[in-house]
C-alpha cells in the first residue's frame, strides 16, 4: 500500500486543518497516510522520523510567517540534516502547502523554500496538478482559486477562526492530497 506522510507545523490550527483535508484526499485514493505535527518547540518524535523514513511520499506544510516557513518548521528542516546525511529521503515523492492570511501574502516564497528543501534531500517534487480557476466567473469556492501550480495555497482571513476557513480552499486541499497520492502510486507502484 502507498504510504504517505504529511509533516506540518501550525501555530494556531489553520494549517493543521489544511493538513487534515490533504490527508482526507490522499486517503480517498486508498493510500495509507500519517499526519505528523511539528510541535510548538519545533520537534517531532523519534517514531515520526521513522515514519518519514518509511514513507513513499512526504508532503510538507507550514503557515507563511513573515514571508517564509515558521521557525518551528525550519527547526524541523535543520534537524532533517541527519536523514539528509544518509540520503534517507532520496527518491521519495515530495509536495508542499502553505496557508496565510493575505490572498498573496508572499506564500510563493514559502512554497519555493519547501521545493528547495525537497531538492536538497534529492526528493522528486510534484505540484498541485490542478488548473487555476481564474475566469471572471471564478469565486473563492472554486478548485485552485488561488492558482497554485508548485504547491497548494490556502488563505485564512486574519479574523477567521479555524471553523470559518474557505470551503473552496479546503476542497482544493483534498484534490491536492488525492493528486499527490496518485503521483506516489504511479511512480512507486
Ligand atoms: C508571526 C506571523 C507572521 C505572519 N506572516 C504572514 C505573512 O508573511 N503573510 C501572510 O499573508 N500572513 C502572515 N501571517 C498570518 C498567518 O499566515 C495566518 O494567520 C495563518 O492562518 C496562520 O496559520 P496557523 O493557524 O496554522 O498558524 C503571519 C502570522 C504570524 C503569527
Amino acid at each position: 500500500m502507498t504510504q504517505i506522510a504529511i509533516v506540518y507545523h501550525s501555530g494556531y490550527g489553520h494549517t493543521a486543518k489544511v493538513a487534515e483535508h490533504v490527508r482526507k484526499g490522499a486517503v480517498s485514493t486508498g493510500a495509507q497516510v500519517d499526519l505528523i505535527a511539528i510541535d510548538a518547540e519545533g520537534n517531532v518524535t523519534d517514531a515520526a522520523w521513522e515514519t518519514l523514513k518509511a514513507a513513499d511520499g512526504i508532503v510538507f506544510g507550514s503557515p507563511t510567517y513573515m514571508g517564509s516557513v515558521s521557525w518551528q518548521f525550519k527547526k524541523f528542516a535543520d534537524a532533517s540534516s541527519k536523514p539528509w546525511y544518509t540520503m534517507d529521503w532520496k527518491g521519495k515523492i515530495a509536495a508542499g502547502f502553505t496557508n496565510s492570511a493575505t490572498l498573496n501574502g508572499d506564500k510563493g516564497s514559502t512554497i519555493a523554500y519547501l521545493a528547495l528543501f525537497a531538492a536538497q534531500h534529492k526528493m522528486l517534487w510534484t505540484g498541485t496538478g490542478m488548473h487555476p480557476s481564474n475566469a471572471k466567473a471564478s469565486t473563492r469556492d472554486d478548485l485552485n482559486n488561488l492558482g497554485g501550480y508548485q504547491g497548494l495555497l490556502v488563505t485564512s482571513p486574519s479574523d477567521a477562526g479555524v471553523d470559518e476557513m474557505i470551503a473552496g480552499d479546503l476542497k482544493t486541499a483534498e484534490a491536492f492530497g488525492a493528486n499527490v497520492a496518485d503521483v506516489v502510486k504511479s511512480v512507486k507502484g
